[in-house]
């Protein structure tokens, strides 16, 4: 009863779905079909196919989705802070920790004590998890290292494991925090003048994190601009812990996505909305963080902002591998309808990533295909814990 992965090659007709999710949030198509070649949609449909004499699985009923893609992790990384999480439960707070050298800090440490090796080998076990749970791309931050020679290692770390999955990767630069005793701005001058290009080049996308104790929205504006310049996709760790504007940057430099967004302000969200910036929701840091204020969901709604949901899967703040489940959390604790949060974890991730061919089971679609045994994907957000069954539809080199 676990989440089988079905590679096939060539043609293959999917018959008698029960609920064919093939635009995640719009209404289904029922009774359905799909026609897969090498991995794309070539064709869909109610009732009866139109086509035959191909290689045919008759699903009988349940629910078909693109399978979900995580647009936001932190999965690189080495250690463990059970200590931190055990500690917060008896009162003490994230950002006591940070503040005390703790927390990200220790990360750091225990990332530049592993080999390349483990460091690798564990990230491509974590995504295994994923995939074992049906997630069929990841986003992947780097953040750990902090300084520039470090920061190098992981990017070069993260080619690796992009040519290494099982699943397509979406590697990141996250400018995390200056380290302990850095000069800021001389810090920031390097980072644009190399750190950032070398990213670029690599095809990576480009991340900060503007906090009390990390960025200020001042020290990470020149990074933005450098990474704007070279074209990349930009995402800002924004208004997570406390209101800081974040998010305004994030529209102003056009970012595709601001992350968290607790504490984003009316002004915040008007301008998210006029520059097309998607909200990336992440419960599960809400949760393990003590669940303190949550996200103006309604006003982002309210104002049209697309919501994605992911899991920030990472060792201090969400350690939480399940992206079904931060889109559970998302329905149960933040009050996404289940329509919002189908979308949430499929095309909204899709298209901040600027994967336009994942995400949907349209025309044209590179997506892999989940069949679950459901009767409607409510099912699949309620069951909270329950061991998940189906089939991964999949027939592509994921980072070829
Ligand atoms: O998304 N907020 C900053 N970064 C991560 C947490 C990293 C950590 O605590 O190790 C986040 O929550
Ligand atoms: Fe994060």
């Amino acid at each position: 009863m676990t989440i089988q992965q079905v590679d096939y090659a060539g043609d293959l007709l999917l018959t008698r779905i029960g609920q064919l999710h093939d635009r995640p949030g719009k209404a289904p198509l029922c009774d359905a079909w799909l026609h897969l070649r090498d991995g794309l949609v070539v064709g869909l449909g109610e009732g009866s196919p139109n086509v035959s004499g191909i290689a045919t699985r008759q699903v009988d009923g349940g629910i078909i989705i693109p399978a979900p893609v995580d647009g936001h992790t932190h999965l690189l990384f080495g250690g463990d802070r059970c200590d931190e999480f055990a500690s917060r439960a008896r009162g003490e707070s994230y950002e006591q920790r940070l503040a005390a050298g703790g927390g990200i800090h220790a990360t750091v440490a225990a990332t530049a004590a592993a080999s390349d090796e483990e460091l690798l080998s564990d990230a491509l076990q974590r995504i295994e998890r994923m995939r074992a749970l049906g997630t069929g791309a990841v986003e992947v931050k780097s953040g750990y290292g902090l300084s520039l020679a470090a920061e190098r290692r992981l990017l070069r770390l993260l080619a690796e494991l992009r040519q290494a999955a099982s699943l397509p990767v979406f590697p990141t630069l996250l400018v995390h925090l200056p380290p302990p005793d850095a000069a800021v701005q001389q810090l920031v001058d390097t980072f644009c003048a190399e750190l950032i290009p070398e990213a670029a080049a690599l095809g990576f996308g480009f991340d900060v994190f503007i906090e009390q104790g990390a960025f200020s929205g001042r020290d990470a504006e020149p990074m933005l601009h450098c990474a704007a310049d070279l074209g990349m996709r930009i995402h800002v760790h924004a208004d997570q812990l406390s209101a800081s504007g974040a998010s305004s940057l994030a529209a102003a430099y056009r970012a595709r996505s601001a992350e968290h967004l607790e504490y984003a302000s009316d002004a915040d969200i008007t301008a998210m909305a006029e520059a097309g910036v998607t909200a990336n929701l992440l419960p599960g840091a809400w949760l393990q963080t003590g669940c303190g204020r949550r996200p103006p969901v309604a006003q982002l709604r309210a104002a049209g902002v697309a919501m994605a949901i992911a899991t920030d899967l990472n060792p201090g703040s969400s350690y939480v591998y399940d992206t079904v489940l931060a889109a559970a959390l998302g329905i149960s604790a933040f009050g996404l309808s289940c329509d919002e949060a189908l979308y949430a974890i499929t095309e909204a991730p899709a298209r901040l990533l600027g994967a336009a061919e994942l995400g949907h089971l349209g025309h044209g679609a590179r997506a892999a295909v989940l069949w679950m045994p459901l009767p409607d994907p409510s099912a699949l957000f309620q069951r909270l814990g329950a061991e998940r069954e189906g089939l991964v539809f999949r027939s592509e080199e994921p980072n070829g």
